[in-house]
């Protein structure tokens, strides 16, 4: 049974109860509405860990004003489910009051410089400040001894990682590979705002990134290739917010090619804004 905390102390008594029998604890964050990219980290956390908590809290302040904070879907009981069959030991449900005690806006803030100041934040400018202040506090909240995090969020996984070595928490941070429609869709909570014809159009966001790996392979120059993705994008009806290749830290690549490579993309459908990116090594020019 997967057991269920929404009371600080008593997540905390089990805690401790686990580390005084020298249980090694695994931290998966997650918003709920869990789908199968979800449940893929807590079975990479338990490969890592003999406990394992997830934590399903929909952070308000990370989502801008016009974003879908409210309409957010939110389904405990079936997560719940969800994380009984994956074997997941404890869940974690704050509420806003534990998380933000003096208010949301009365909160220490945590600011990442550089990585979260730049492709997401050109539009959502503060939200990775927020994302990283709620990760800390369930850090201080739980002290785990590992954290997985989804590599489908890139750049949040920068963050994270940046954040917990610069402040030296005590914790590894695992990245966990991105769960996929058979098409090709990166497993979202918000592809259920997608209508069918959405749906069907949506499965060009990966053929895009794979376009742009193999004209990148092929030796085609770095602003074509971004042209020409924000291009089939737009076309197929996407507000495109970046379709861009970057260096795994997430630079702007300065040599051509022979190095690790990430493509990445941002695009807005409807009202839907999906992400999804594409990591890849170009072949070694001789
Ligand atoms: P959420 O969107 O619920 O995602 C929780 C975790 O699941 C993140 O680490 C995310 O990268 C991972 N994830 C989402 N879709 C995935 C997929 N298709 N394959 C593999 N992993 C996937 O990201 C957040 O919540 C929040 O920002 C959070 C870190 C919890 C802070 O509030």
């Amino acid at each position: 049974m997967v057991q269920v905390f929404n009371c600080l102390d008593a997540m905390r008594k089990k805690i401790t109860q686990w580390k005084r029998e020298g249980l090694r604890i695994a931290l998966v964050p997650t918003m709920g509405n869990l789908h199968e990219g979800h449940y893929s980290m807590v079975t990479l956390a338990r490969q890592h860990a003999d406990k394992v908590i997830a934590t399903i809290f929909v952070n308000p302040t990370q989502f801008g004003p016009n974003e879908d904070f409210d309409c957010y879907p939110r389904t405990p009981e079936g997560d719940i489910l969800g994380l009984e069959q994956v074997s997941c030991d404890a869940v974690w449900i704050p509420t806003v009051e534990t998380m933000y005690p003096l208010g949301i806006h009365k909160t220490t803030q945590i600011h990442v410089p550089g990585v979260s100041e730049v492709l997401e934040a050109v539009n959502r400018p503060t939200h990775f400040d927020s994302v990283a202040t709620v990760v800390a506090r369930l850090f201080l909240q739980v002290q785990p001894d590992i954290a997985v995090f989804g590599r489908k969020d890139y750049q949040q996984l920068a963050v994270i990682r940046q954040m917990t070595t610069e402040l030296n928490f005590p914790i590894q941070i695992i990245g966990a590979d991105t769960i996929r429609e058979e098409d090709g869709l990166a497993k979202s909570s918000r592809n259920q705002y997608l209508s069918a014809e959405q749906r069907l159009m949506s499965t060009i966001i990966y053929r895009t990134l794979l376009d742009m790996r193999e004209g990148y392979i092929a030796g085609r120059s770095r602003a074509n290739i971004e042209a020409d993705a924000t291009a089939a994008l737009a076309v197929a009806g996407f507000q495109v917010e970046y379709a861009v290749l970057r260096t795994p830290e997430l630079a702007e690549p300065t040599s051509e090619c022979d190095e690790n490579r990430v493509a990445l993309i941002a695009a807005v459908l409807g009202r839907t804004r999906l992400i999804d990116h594409l990591e890849f090594s170009c072949p070694k020019i001789q």
